[in-house]
């Protein structure tokens, strides 16, 4: 790959995903990029841009694709899941007992183990949320990661990553080296296609916003832009939930952190109307479709 080539590349990831390469990842674009260049025929990552530059866009959405980091897995981290269902939940049921509606959002979802561990700690939940409207909608960049998310299938490795043997068991059945998560569990997360870069503010407003271990590769002025936004379509009393590398602080102060809950962060101030968009049910059938719990 010579620099030129390194430097197309870059640029492109910047612009298509956020993704901010520092100008000493060559090994990382190597080991990602050439098994794709060799998968489509091509003699190496110098052809690859060629066509890329030539305007193959199927080419590039997969460069883009492979080059992203889909690591997760059940419950990461712990700590988030346990103010969840600890500080968050408690707030809100509370805060919202009038309307009975909840909405969540994965904002990178990435294979499902996240909107699944949520959706688990809800059905969890049992009584204290019977007869409650919940959505969870799952957004990712990539159609791949979507793809898994929506199939609830995960290896034996996968499913001992993170989840209590207790929850596989109620949960889950397993199909031979597989286990694939129940359909009413499946059935609580509406799965869609999400650009972080793009605007978002189409999917309305939440109560809760997961949005962990995906700004760690954004700049910092695309980092200031995701939160000014995500703080327009966060409930005035909602929640927004960073990964553990993750801060506002020093960033923006539109959002503050949550006193002793750590990840744990809270729109500062009074923002426009918080009423859903009425895309947003068309958009979101299967959510829709799930009525009351
Ligand atoms: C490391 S995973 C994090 C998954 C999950 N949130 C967790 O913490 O376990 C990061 C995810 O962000 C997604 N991603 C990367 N750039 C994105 C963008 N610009 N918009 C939306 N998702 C993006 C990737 O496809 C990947 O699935």
């Amino acid at each position: 790959m010579t620099p030129p080539d390194y430097e197309y590349l870059r640029k492109t990831l910047k612009d298509h995903s956020g993704l901010d390469l520092s100008s000493d990842k060559q090994y990382l674009i190597e080991s990602r990029l050439l098994p794709l260049s060799r998968k489509a025929g091509l003699s190496g990552i110098s052809e690859l841009v060629q066509k890329m530059k030539g305007g193959a866009a199927d080419l590039t959405t997969q460069v883009v694709e492979a080059m992203t980091t889909n690591e997760t897995f059940f419950f990461r981290d712990k700590v988030p899941f346990d103010h969840f269902r600890n500080s968050i939940m408690p707030e809100i049921l509370q805060a919202r007992s009038n309307r009975k509606s909840i909405r969540i959002w994965c904002a990178a979802g990435s294979t499902g183990q996240e909107p699944y561990s949520l959706a688990m700690c809800l059905k969890e939940m049992g009584a204290a949320i019977a007869g409650w409207r919940i959505e969870i909608i799952a957004t990712d960049l990539s159609q791949d990661v979507l793809e898994k998310s929506r199939s609830g299938i995960y290896s034996q490795f996968e499913v001992q990553r993170g989840l209590p043997i207790q929850l596989l068991v109620k949960y889950f059945r397993q199909t031979g080296e597989l286990w694939q998560i129940n359909a009413d569990i499946r059935a609580m997360i509406a799965h869609r296609q999400l650009n972080l870069l793009h605007d978002f503010s189409q999917l309305g407003v939440f109560d809760v916003i997961f949005c962990r271990n995906v700004l760690i590769y954004f700049d910092q002025d695309t980092k200031i832009n995701i939160f000014n936004r995500l703080a327009k379509t966060t409930e005035p009393n909602g929640f927004l939930v960073l990964g553990a590398a993750e801060t506002v602080v020093g960033l923006t102060d539109t959002f503050k952190p949550y006193p002793e809950r750590r990840g744990l962060y809270r729109p500062n101030s009074v923002r426009a109307t918080p009423a859903k968009s009425p895309a947003v049910a068309a958009a979101m059938p299967r959510a829709a479709a799930m009525g009351a719990l």
